[in-house]
């Protein structure tokens, strides 16, 4: 090893909340103790493995309709470990010369990043290794900077991540938002996706105390402070839905799934 190497500590030990989610989308990037976590949290809520589904298809179907309405550039945080189609796989496939940056502060998803990394020629991904908590640092992060043009709108993305930001008796997490989306131009948007006791109170108190145990701290949202997080923005149709209703791709597809089993609020919004 090298002055400029440096050993990071994975702490394959422990779970993690982007390998138990890796485990629920039914990826190999996760390990004995992130799959004794996901096992304890599907006794308590078996539909995780649909929640976390419909979620990432969330994810898909607001990065083509934003590709679709002329966005090129996107900042995605809390972008989790690879998994096909990625962000810009589907941005993309739309605009060839789409911008995609990702963030997030688990070094497994630096660790895979090659494969978010795989741009077309005409378009250009970065990988930014960060912690929200720092808004600032990731606005700044010189691999931002050489992809995304913070004078032009940017897509900004928060899928399944604001959860892990708890208040602590402040107002933390929505500060954190309102720090990201003051430093982006008029016609930047926001597509969210947060989990909520709103359904299932017992089950997501559960889910809480299960990470808690594996050292993650959780806040679930309910829909009032979810859709806090939009406030000055302008929400797209249909507004805050659960993550599976939110522009099916088929009208079934809204009503496969109860409320209470994706748990989870979803919205996209544009600043004016
Ligand atoms: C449930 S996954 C969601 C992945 C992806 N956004 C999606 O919706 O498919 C949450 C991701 O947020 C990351 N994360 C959790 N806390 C974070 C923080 N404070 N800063 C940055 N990333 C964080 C985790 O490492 C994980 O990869």
């Amino acid at each position: 090893m090298n002055e400029h190497e440096s050993v990071v500590d994975l702490r394959l030990d422990r779970a993690h909340s982007s390998r138990i989610y890796d485990y629920f989308l039914g990826g190999k990037t996760n390990f004995l103790a992130d799959r004794m976590a996901a096992g304890s949290v599907l006794g308590v809520f078996p539909a995780a493995l649909v929640a976390a589904r419909i979620n990432r298809e969330f994810m898909h179907r607001t990065t083509r309709v934003l590709a679709a309405s002329g966005m090129r550039q996107f900042l995605d945080i809390g972008t989790g470990i690879p998994t096909a189609p990625n962000l810009h796989d589907v941005a993309q496939g739309i605009a060839p010369d789409a911008r995609v940056v990702y963030t997030d502060n688990d070094p497994i998803v630096l660790a895979h990043a090659a494969a978010l990394l795989r741009s077309t020629p005409e378009g250009r991904t970065a990988y930014v290794q960060a912690d929200v908590h720092d808004p600032a640092g990731i606005l700044t992060a010189p691999q931002l900077l050489d992809t995304l043009d913070l004078g032009r709108p940017v897509a900004l993305s928060l899928n399944a991540l604001m959860h892990f930001v708890p208040d602590d008796g402040g107002d933390r997490a929505h500060e954190i938002v309102e720090c990201l989306k003051a430093a982006l131009p008029s016609g930047s948007t926001l597509a969210m996706s947060h989990a909520t006791p709103d359904f299932s109170p017992e089950a997501m108190g559960k889910i809480i105390k299960i990470y808690g145990e594996a050292g993650t701290r959780l806040q679930f949202r309910s829909r009032a402070a979810f859709l806090r997080f939009f406030d000055g923005w302008e929400l797209l149709e249909p507004g805050v839905t659960l993550s599976h209703q939110w522009r099916p791709d088929h009208p079934e597809d809204a009503t496969h799934v109860t409320d209470a089993e994706a748990a989870c609020y979803a919205g996209v919004a544009r600043k004016p």
